[in-house]
């Protein structure tokens, strides 16, 4: 997704420079050409050589290097990149940077620079919370730089807290995503609800369905990218958290159902994936039954709340778009569910179809209108980019 995007990899001085070096590879394998800078102190980490022979590229580290074959280097670098990732990033880099301060070939680049700039920073925990420094960071923020979360975690100099480098894939993914998205969701709101619900028949035993919650968490992180804030609501599912988007875990359809109402009235849109369970079993059992006791066991079930139906009653002007999965009648279910919970748009999942819908990590669907009629088919797809053309046909509903 980075091919022949231009990029300025700043390397600073933490002890987490070495993992620059797989950053770049991966921006390299992902099709991108990437200059490296590296601040002096970067350098009595990491040796320039590393940078130079994975970039392709002569590393530059010197603002007044006699060397140099473009005469103002920190001036045709900046004209030539389309972002630039500060990764690590030291306190020092953001405090200069915030205070307009050019003084190396980095800091000099960026004050140059007039597109994207992103900082991934690592840094001890107390440096992380000095008023100082998150001052700076918000100052930064407020001019439109990006910051990547530092992790909690083991930091190099023994203590336990915020400020490792974010995770490799996720600061790739997040440059990924500045240069590919337009940010054409910024300032929307989207609540999401993703995967199965269990309903439980004693403490050991559920009914449920085969939703994983792949489609739910691939409009999340596309939605994302595309500047939304997104809240995301999960049935259980064993897909790792998106970083960034508020995240909110529950079991059943009513607990579902009351998170939902919780950050209803925040959204804008509302994109119900999860296959939520339309019986639960009108007890529970506490404990586990067991099998000894009983030749035969008959459950009764009772309907779950629509929470869809209930969304549908109180949407006045948020948009509301819905999933249909089905095994037969397709079109029909779908325009009934469309009808009937008042939806803007409904994509309509044929579940027999191969190596499509649940758990699966592609899907076949139609996109039907708040008429009825089918104005989409999308074949077989990656669900990531059935999330795009999901999101495109949403912007559009008048
Ligand atoms: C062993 C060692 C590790 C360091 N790690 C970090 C770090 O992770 N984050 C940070 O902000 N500073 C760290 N520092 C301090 C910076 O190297 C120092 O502030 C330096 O001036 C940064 O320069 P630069 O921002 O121009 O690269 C470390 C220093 C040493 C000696």
């Amino acid at each position: 997704m980075l091919k022949g995007k231009k990029i300025i990899l700043g390397v600073t001085g933490s002890i987490a420079a070495y993992k620059a070096a797989e950053i770049l590879s991966l921006l390299k394998k992902k099709g991108a050409d990437v200059f490296v800078i590296m601040t002096e102190s970067a350098t009595k980490f990491v040796q320039p050589l590393t940078f130079s022979t994975l970039s392709g590229h002569p590393v530059i580290t010197n603002l007044f290097s006699s060397n140099d074959k473009i005469e103002v280097k920190h001036i045709s670098l900046s004209k030539w990149a389309d972002l630039i990732l500060v990764a690590p990033a030291t306190a020092n880099i953001v405090g200069k940077i915030a205070n307009g301060i050019a003084d190396d070939m980095l800091t000099t680049t960026i004050m140059a620079f007039k597109s994207k700039v992103i900082f991934a920073p690592a840094m001890n925990k107390n440096m992380i919370s000095n008023p100082i420094y998150q001052e700076n960071v918000k100052k930064l923020a407020v001019l439109g730089y990006e910051f990547i979360d530092s992790e909690y975690g083991p930091l190099a100099c023994g203590e336990v807290g915020e400020g490792r480098l974010a995770d490799i894939e996720e600061i790739v993914a997040k440059v990924e995503n500045t240069l590919y998205f337009k940010k054409d969701y910024k300032n929307k709101t989207v609540l999401i609800t993703a995967s199965c619900t269990r309903e439980p028949i004693d403490d050991v035993r559920f009914i449920s369905n085969y939703s994983t919650g792949k489609m739910g968490f691939a409009l999340a992180k596309i939605a994302q990218a595309r500047g939304a804030k997104v809240i995301l609501i999960t049935g259980p599912t064993s897909l790792s958290a998106i970083s960034g988007i508020n995240t909110i875990s529950v079991n059943t359809a009513e607990e579902m159902k009351s998170e939902v109402f919780k950050y209803f009235e925040e959204a804008d849109i509302v994109i119900s994936a999860a296959a939520v369970a339309d019986f639960r079993p009108k007890e529970k059992v506490s404990g586990k039954i067991k099998k000894e006791e009983t030749e035969k066991m008959t459950i009764e079930l009772e309907r779950n709340p629509d929470i869809l139906f209930e969304l549908g009653k109180k949407k006045g002007d948020k948009i509301l778009v819905g999933f249909a999965a089905e095994t037969e009648n397709l079109i029909q279910n779908a325009c009934k569910k469309l009808r009937e919970k008042k939806l803007d748009m409904i994509i309509a999942n044929d579940l027999s179809a191969k190596d499509a819908g649940f758990g699966s990590d592609k899907n076949i669907a139609k996109i039907i209108n708040k008429e009825g009629i089918v104005y989409k088919e999308l074949p077989l797809m990656p669900k990531t980019e059935m999330a795009e053309k999901i999101l495109d046909e949403i912007l559009k509903i008048k």
